[in-house]
């Protein structure tokens, strides 16, 4: 058994990129704030659109409150309404389904793929068969997420999803700085939304998020519907419907700087990865990212069928790990009304996933150590089996 390390595991890590980049900038940053007073959407949120639309290689990005108005917000601008269905992976944070719901819309719950975890395009093209014989709902749009940070079949969903009228967005909160087919995450489906909250990939001091379009017409209306649905010509004229989903200063100063270690901190969630794809033992089930792509591994997630057992024995070991997700959202009571599809292996994932530390910041004595933890447990298991 290899010795538990001197200093905590953490599943998360929202702090150590402080001092790597140096609390001193990030308060010259928010004195600069302070100086120009411009709390809500000044020059930092600015420069930041300019710079993730840069990095992503999408042609438009603004940023917003959360990944959770990013996601209304690219809705918003399509128009999604009562009597719309829109089709959305059920193994997920409920944001993913909340967006549409929130608008009115039907949310229409898709089974996701037992390898990739991410919804499966053989089911939405059911789903969107059994909806279109119904013939009750007008087929809006694909909510696409890419759990865990892991791309989503896109080739394939945005076939399926074009060849029936609807849109796709990208729900990349988990994601950003993912990379599909050498496509980044904000660039690949017809608008994304991520998320800026503390443990994801690229994480701010709070809440935060952004839209990624494609067209300039898109990009006006997230912008419109982000401030009550102003007019950009009178501002106290309001010509639709929209939120408060404004990013504040402070937020875009921690990003801008956060960005400029984004791509050093994916190469390091990549290498702990690489360790446990290569090292854990197969007893475990592991997320299969797709052929050309990368994850920008938000979580690193197992499956195996003993996943409570697993989950007390690591954390007896001082290893925190989580079930994420142990209730697919179709299955939440306030989602229940929609559960009118059977999912197969979101029910499974629910009772078997299990996401173990995955932060750019732990080094080989902490992997060495929940790696041999994790396969004592599968050799026990082995053993008891044979
Ligand atoms: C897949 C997914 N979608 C949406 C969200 C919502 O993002 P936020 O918490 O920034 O509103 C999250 C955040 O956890 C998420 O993981």
């Amino acid at each position: 058994m290899t010795n538990k390390p001197n200093k905590p595991i953490m599943l998360f890590d929202c702090k150590t990129a402080q001092s790597v980049i140096g609390q001193n900038k990030f308060l010259e940053g928010f004195e600069k704030i302070l100086n120009h007073g411009a709390y809500c959407q000044g020059p930092e949120t600015k420069e930041l659109d300019e710079k993730l639309a840069q990095y992503s290689g999408a042609k438009y990005c603004s940023t917003c409150g959360s990944g959770t108005d990013a996601l209304t917000l690219a809705l918003m601008a399509w128009n999604v309404k009562p009597g719309d269905a829109v089709f959305v992976s059920s193994f997920t944070f409920v944001a993913s389904a909340e967006a549409p719901v929130l608008l009115g819309a039907t949310p229409i719950f898709v089974d996701s793929d037992p390898n990739t975890f991410n919804m499966d395009p053989k089911d939405l093209q059911r789903a969107i068969d059994e909806v279109k014989k119904e013939g009750k709902l007008n087929l809006k749009a694909v909510v696409a997420v890419d759990i865990f940070g892991s791309p989503c079949d896109y080739d394939e969903i945005i076939k399926i999803a074009h060849a029936n009228g609807m849109k796709v967005l990208s729900d990349s909160c988990q994601s950003f700085g993912s990379v599909y087919h050498g496509k980044k995450a904000g660039s690949i489906a017809d608008m994304s939304a991520t998320s800026f909250y503390p443990t994801k990939p690229l994480g701010c001091f709070g809440d935060g998020g952004a839209v990624f379009s494609n067209t300039n017409e898109e990009n006006e209306l997230v912008k419109s519907c982000r401030v009550h649905g102003m007019s950009p010509e009178d501002h106290y004229d309001n010509v639709r419907l929209g939120m408060t989903g404004r990013m504040n200063s402070f937020q875009a100063a921690v990003l801008l700087l956060k960005l400029t270690i984004l791509d050093k901190e994916l190469k390091e969630r990549v290498r702990v990865a690489k360790r446990y794809d290569s090292e854990l033992s197969s007893y475990f089930g592991k997320q299969k990212v797709l052929d050309n792509c990368q994850s920008a591994y938000a979580l690193y997630t197992i499956h195996c069928e003993d996943r409570d057992e697993l989950m007390a024995y690591l954390k007896e070991n001082g290893i925190p790990c989580g079930a994420y997700y142990p209730r697919p959202v179709n299955t939440q009571t306030a989602y229940k009304k929609w559960n009118t599809r059977s999912l197969p292996v979101c029910e499974k994932l629910s009772k078997t996933v299990l996401s173990i530390p995955m932060t750019p910041y732990l080094d080989d004595e902490d992997l060495d150590y929940v790696i041999n933890c994790m396969n004592e447990f599968a050799a026990k298991k082995q053993n008891k089996a044979a």
